[in-house]
């Protein structure tokens, strides 16, 4: 069965993220499951309110590229795909809120995993999603060579070179240092730009993107991942943490290496706006069928939290 997306962003987020917790809540080990604390803690974290906005790329960008979402059963369609992306995305927060990492103790309103659970667990917890989340991804229900290249995408990404992990060290290394633009964007291209545009390549690719449209997909998620992590930078210092639902001005506190760090809230402000239009342009090839692509990303840089 197909479905078309609606093209409210509110509606296509919401019907993004249930899809997305469905597959979830099948895919994850139950609570009472045996060692039942580490599989506590992945729910916990998991399941304590995330935005779902990788999953909700994904989708949108396998629309951009098929017309429709594949809807059907949660496990036969693109839902899987983003749940596993928000396994390694959870994995990357409970470490990041780490005592040796960030610290924090508030994580999506709820107490961070390792206050919940201890760190022991909530070490073991961010593994074990990792794993799991590659085990979701080998039994994707697309072409086997589809597979292999998400497979081969995702832990790229999430990997020390130009990824996620190489990102977070980059990060932790820059604490108290004077940053530079370079250094910066060094930093949110890895740490939290790296997951962003794979999301949104593979979501493309799972729907059968020619390697055109992958590298379309490529650049428009490159943009709008370092402006994803701009706007995490100016919530930081603008936002309370009721509303964040994870501590407020821990970056300046910490003297992280920030974008308004170096260029101020208001230029950082209009640079995630810049980056949100030269990445539409990207989208060009695609036609109307990336208004769903563009719905979101325009709420990545107008989101309060
Ligand atoms: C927060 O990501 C961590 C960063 C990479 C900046 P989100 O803002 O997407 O967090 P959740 O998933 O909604 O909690
Ligand atoms: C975290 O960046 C990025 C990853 C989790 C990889 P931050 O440290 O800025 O994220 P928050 O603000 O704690 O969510
Ligand atoms: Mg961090
Ligand atoms: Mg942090
Ligand atoms: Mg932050």
């Amino acid at each position: 069965m197909m479905k078309t997306m609606p093209t409210d962003v509110k509606s296509l987020i919401q019907e993004g993220a249930e899809l997305t917790d469905k597959a979830l809540e099948m895919l994850l080990p139950g609570a009472d499951t045996v060692p039942a604390s580490i599989h506590g803690a992945m729910r916990h974290s998991t399941f304590a309110g995330g935005k779902r906005l990788r999953p909700v790329l994904a989708m949108q960008a396998a629309t951009a590229v098929a017309g429709k979402l594949p809807a059907g059963p949660v496990l036969t369609g693109i839902a899987q795909l983003g749940a596993a992306i928000e396994m390694l995305h959870t994995y990357s927060l409970i470490h990041d809120d780490l005592p040796a990492l960030d610290n924090d103790d508030l994580r999506r309103g709820k107490p961070t995993c390792h206050v919940a659970y201890g760190e022991a667990i909530a070490i073991l917890a961010g593994d074990a999603l990792q794993t799991r989340a590659f085990e979701v991804l080998a039994s994707l229900p697309c072409p086997a060579e589809a597979t292999v290249q998400i497979i081969r995408l995702i832990a790229n990404a999430v990997g020390t070179v130009d990824g996620m992990i190489g990102g977070q060290v980059l990060d932790l290394e820059s604490e108290r240092v004077k940053p530079t633009p370079e250094l910066v964007e060094a930093i949110h291209r890895a740490k939290t730009g790296a997951l962003i545009r794979v999301s949104v390549v593979a979501g493309g690719v799972y729907a059968g993107a020619t390697a055109a449209e992958a590298a379309a997909l490529d650049t428009f998620g490159r943009k709008a991942g370092l402006a994803f992590q701009i706007v995490d930078d100016v919530l930081d210092m603008t936002v309370d943490s009721e509303h964040l639902g994870k501590t407020a001005g821990k970056d300046q506190a910490t003297e992280k290496a920030t974008w308004p760090a170096v260029y101020g809230i208001e230029q950082s402000e209009r640079d995630a706006a810049a980056l949100i239009d030269e990445a539409f342009a990207a989208l060009a090839p695609f036609g109307s069928r990336a208004e769903g692509l563009k719905s979101v990303a325009r709420y990545l840089v107008e989101r309060k939290n």
